[in-house]
């Protein structure tokens, strides 16, 4: 279990005072020109030789994407833009930074800014979070008042401003190049990449995109040293990471674990464990609704990081976590899901915006039992042709869940399928 000292978020549960005056005294702001007095250079590697990895759900080393950024202008500005429009089904880590500790992403954000050559920050919030939108622009008042932002921000002799924006409740939006449209003030629709946005991103200009999570936790690795956050999870695993813990276990919570812990001991330890006990486990997403769902079996031996679970053709995404016991209705799950993704594709391209309705009409049937069992398959080849084979990462999101139902529970589609077979032909015999 990690140790208190070794949490980078103090105030995750709002039981301290999340204004400037407490976040100073909880060590934020603590020398932040000293840092930035280091250079973009050393600032870069320090970052990268920290291991950390995007926080938002890819996993993109940080430090190398910061490095993407062109170390000389061509007379365009650069841009970071923070990505808070944590909107995948079971995600709501960031929600809980913005709201009881705000500057940590603000001091991170001014540090990252200048790293990477960019006198402004956009932050693209979730226009349902009215609460933690009202608690970051208070926090971004105080730094204006304090002289934290703006001309000189917090004595580092680096201009930088920062701005908070909201959305409009569209998924999409958190697609880092809709985001960038959204901003734009246009429809939100993805970008084909390349262009990455480090070439080419907010009004054409050199942009990077980060997570929340992924810039909040930057002064804290440099405060106390790339080492110590590379010293947490299993090597290319690194740091400590916050888990948000979602249904069938007995205290649902968002906690900062070390990389790489145990799925058991993350319930156990943190969440009062599994409703029922362990062995009620039917299945979980480790990591938000994008990624396909672990069985029972593989929950067992679970290690809760990129890694391990990409192995096991899942993934740690945004490490959400949502735990079904045996009551659930795993295909009902599912279908809820492609529901989701259905009613969010924009649908500029075709194997999405068809594929999703597709995909999503077959999911109903099955969730009835009103199917043919080929159907099982077909379902499996039109989320073939959806995966790979899209401008974003959105037609990816809908097939893989799919997948994962299959994969693990074939035999309880067949099984409802009979049933509603052999009901159907028992009440026409009896007609
Ligand atoms: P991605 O893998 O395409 O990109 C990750 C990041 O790395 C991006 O910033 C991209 O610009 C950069 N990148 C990747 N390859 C690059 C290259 N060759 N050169 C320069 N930069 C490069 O993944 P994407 O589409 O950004 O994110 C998908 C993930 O987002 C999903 O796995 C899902 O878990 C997560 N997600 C998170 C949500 C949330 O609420 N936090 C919502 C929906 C999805
Ligand atoms: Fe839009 Fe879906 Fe295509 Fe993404 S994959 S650009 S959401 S239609």
């Amino acid at each position: 279990m990690l140790d208190d000292k070794d949490r980078i978020f103090t105030n995750l549960y709002g039981m301290h005072d999340r204004s400037l005056a407490g976040a100073r005294a909880r060590g934020h702001w603590d020398g932040t020109a000293e840092i930035i007095a280091r250079g973009k250079d050393t600032i870069i590697e320090q970052m990268k030789a920290s291991g950390l990895r995007g926080r938002g759900g890819a996993g993109f080393p940080t430090g190398l994407k910061w490095s993407f950024m062109p170390k000389q202008s061509d007379g365009r500005p650069s841009y970071l833009v923070i990505n808070a429009d944590e909107s995948e089904p079971g995600t709501c880590k960031d929600r809980e930074i913005m709201r009881h500790d705000p500057h940590t992403l603000i001091e991170g954000a001014l540090i990252a800014s200048f790293a990477m050559g960019a006198n402004a920050c956009y932050i693209y919030i979730r226009g349902e979070y009215i609460r933690e939108r009202e608690a970051l622009q208070a926090a971004l008042d105080e730094c204006y008042d304090a002289g934290l932002l703006g001309k000189n921000a917090a004595k580092s002799g680096w201009d930088f401003d920062c701005y908070l924006h909201h959305g409009a409740g569209a998924y999409i939006c958190g697609e880092e190049t809709a985001l960038l449209e959204s901003l734009e003030g246009k429809k939100g629709m993805p970008r084909m990449k390349p262009p990455f946005p480090a070439g080419s991103g907010l009004y054409g200009c050199p942009t990077t995109v980060n997570n929340v999570e992924s810039i909040a936790v930057v002064p804290t690795i440099l405060r106390r040293g790339p080492e110590w956050f590379a010293g947490f999870g299993r090597p290319n695993n690194a740091g400590t990471k916050l888990f948000g813990i979602s249904g069938h276990v007995n205290n649902p919570c968002v906690v900062e674990e070390a990389m790489s812990i145990t799925l058991r001991e993350l319930l156990d330890v943190h969440c009062g464990g599994v409703r029922g006990g362990w062995k009620n486990i039917k299945a979980v997403i480790p990591g938000g609704s994008s990624v396909p769902m672990l069985n029972a079996a593989q929950c067992e031996d679970a290690i809760m990081d990129f890694d391990w679970l990409r192995e096991q053709r899942s993934g740690l995404g945004t490490a959400a976590v949502i735990v079904m016991d045996q009551s659930t209705d795993v295909i009902k799950a599912i279908w809820r899901l492609s529901k989701f993704y259905k009613h969010e594709s924009c649908g500029q391209c075709t194997p999405c915006r068809e594929g999703t309705g597709w995909m999503m009409r077959v999911m109903d049937r099955l969730v009835r039992g009103e199917a043919e069992v080929e159907e099982i398959d077909m379902l499996l080849s039109v989320t073939k042709q959806v995966e790979g084979h899209t401008i974003c990462a959105l037609g990816d999101a809908a097939a893989w869940p799919i997948q994962g139902l299959v994969r693990h529970f074939r035999e309880e589609i067949e099984d409802r399928i009979k049933a509603k077979r052999t009901g159907r032909m028992g009440a026409m015999a009896a007609e």
